[in-house]
């Protein structure tokens, strides 16, 4: 494996399609919501590399526009082990001077997900050394679509001119208006599909995929992804 020297590129922003959690639990003959749990797990260890590696940015999806499909009983588990991992981590928010934030269409999550959020919104907003951004009942397309909606709104009140809106401009009104772009997407559990993540802010990343399941994803593996960005060439369309 390639060294990772300090001088290597890093990338700013990771976000993860944290994907596999039902695969792992099948395979170690478990309920699905066993491996949602084992899950959290290693979301926190994906904290912990971040503090360790000085990624500034890291986004998570944790639940999908699309994820409302399964059942009511795996859904309330997702939803009740959010609220769960959040009263577990304030210290850890607090320690690594994180600042969460949410992106996703919150009004769909149930009423403790989002009291408990906006909470801890609220409680880390001036946390200035990490950013996790939290991505819950979020797709992409409802997004740019709802971004849509409010620059016609504008243009038709008159308080927008649309030969002004440049891509900066509308990227403003995406939910993820103010982070960065992320560098590097990564999708555990062996797909290797974008399903409705970050389509926009996405446009130059660079994508690695493992075979891993979330369940198992840990330093060695988040230590490889760094790796292979710091291998990749970014020309952006350059030569
Ligand atoms: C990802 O794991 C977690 C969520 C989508 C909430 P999955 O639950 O999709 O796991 P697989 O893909 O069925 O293994
Ligand atoms: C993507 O995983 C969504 C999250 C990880 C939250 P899915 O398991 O929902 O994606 P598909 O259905 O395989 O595309
Ligand atoms: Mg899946």
């Amino acid at each position: 494996m390639p060294e990772l020297s300090p001088a290597s590129p890093r990338p700013r922003h990771i976000a993860i399609i944290m994907d596999g959690n039902g695969r792992w639990a099948a395979k170690h003959g478990l309920e699905r919501s066993a491996g949602h749990q084992a899950g959290a797990d290693a979301v926190i260890r994906t904290l912990e590399c971040c503090n360790q590696y000085a990624i500034p940015y890291l986004t998570l999806y944790a639940f999908s526009t699309e994820n409302w499909k399964r059942s009511p009983k795996e859904v309330a588990f997702l939803m009740n082990l959010l609220v769960d991992f959040l009263d577990q981590q304030a210290a850890k928010l607090a320690e690594y001077q994180i600042r969460l934030r949410v992106i996703g269409d919150l009004e769909r999550l149930p009423r403790p997900a989002r009291l408990c959020l906006q909470q801890q919104i609220t409680s880390t907003a001036a946390n200035a050394k990490g950013n996790l951004t939290l991505a819950l009942s979020y797709g992409s397309r409802h997004e740019i679509t709802r971004a849509a909606q409010i620059v016609a709104r504008l243009a038709k009140a008159g308080a927008l001119d649309p030969e002004a809106l440049d891509e900066d401009a509308f990227a403003g009104y995406l939910q993820t208006a103010g982070l960065p772009d992320p560098d590097l997407i990564i999708r555990t559990g062996g797909e290797q599909r974008l399903s409705n993540f970050l389509l926009w802010q996405a446009s130059y990343a660079e994508i690695w995929f493992t075979e891993t399941f979330w369940p198992d994803f840990a330093e060695p593996q988040f230590r490889q992804a760094l790796d292979d960005f710091a291998h990749r060439q970014r020309r952006f369309g350059g030569i």
